[in-house]
């Protein structure tokens, strides 16, 4: 029996654990603590960085940095973008929100774009009654027009993803790509799991590029169900808040989770 420990609930910790899974690795942007060194290297090795708070949700102080064509440096945070002439002027700004407390940088991924909105996918893995993680919903957001984030929390659309894939991709390659993606959230959540074994559910949101691979941008532990209401397939919802009631039970001595390591 392998050890369950828990793991830290943060941003950096959750995907430094998914890191240690080397087929999911392949799917995790290069991500690193912020100093202004790690942030200059990033810059300069991708262009576009996106800077977020350890524990952040909703989008909430998620910042995108980069050099724009012009080399100008430039930081968009909420509804403002901040440009300077050097980076040392960039960072005079931009480190004093960073050191309020703990951020990553990591690197951008440019995002497939619907009339200029990036979006990005949201993927609901839950543990089912059987205990065994089920894919139950899947649901794209275009983000606000003067946001650089797609967080429904922040003002984000939610819209079927297959919509959106019907403009990118010949309509009969839509169910496979839709599915390999879900797995792909279903192969995290088995993985996370093992560090956080209380999880009953994750959200994990991907990011699709120009050449529409995916990437794990985030995995969230405590998903909110109600954007899934947006799907014209009402079923879902319903069991993704069937699912949520059923973890909520109290489970027999058998099938608890102990507060220890369970006993093989
Ligand atoms: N590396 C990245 N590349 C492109 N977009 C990103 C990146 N990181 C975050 N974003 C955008 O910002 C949103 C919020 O970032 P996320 O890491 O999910 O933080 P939060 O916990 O606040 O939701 C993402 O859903 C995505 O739209
Ligand atoms: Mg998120």
């Amino acid at each position: 029996m392998e050890k369950r420990s828990v793991l830290p609930n943060n941003k950096l910790m959750k995907t430094q654990h998914l890191s240690e899974n080397s087929e999911l690795k392949a799917y995790i942007p290069d991500t690193v603590a912020e100093s202004k060194s790690n942030l200059s290297a990033y810059l300069t090795r991708y262009r576009t960085v996106y800077v977020k708070p350890n524990n952040g949700t909703g989008g909430r102080g998620v910042i995108r940095v980069r050099i724009a064509k012009d080399g100008a440096y430039e930081y968009h945070l909420g509804l403002k973008r901040h440009a300077f002439r050097t980076f040392d002027g960039l960072y005079r700004s931009l480190g004093k929100i960073t050191s309020k407390r703990t951020h990553l940088v990591q690197k951008g991924i440019p995002l497939l774009k619907i009339k200029g909105r990036p979006f990005d996918v949201r993927v609901m893995i839950q543990k089912s009654p059987e205990g065994k993680w089920e894919h139950t919903g899947t649901i794209a957001r275009i983000a606000h027009p003067k946001r650089v984030v797609t967080n429904y929390h922040s003002g984000g659309t939610p819209i079927e993803l297959e919509t959106l894939l019907a403009c990118f991709m010949p309509a009969k390659e839509i169910p496979a790509y839709v599915q390999n993606l879900n797995e792909l959230g279903t192969r995290i959540a088995e993985h996370l799991y093992t560090g956080y074994p209380f999880v009953t559910a994750v959200g994990v949101d991907i990011g699709l590029d120009q050449d529409h691979k995916p990437w794990i941008i985030e995995v969230n532990t405590r998903p909110d169900p109600y954007i899934f209401k947006n799907l014209k397939d009402k079923r879902v919802f319903q069991k993704i808040i069937r699912y949520i009631g059923y973890n909520r039970l109290p489970k027999t001595a058998d099938a608890a989770e102990p507060e220890g390591v369970k006993a093989p």
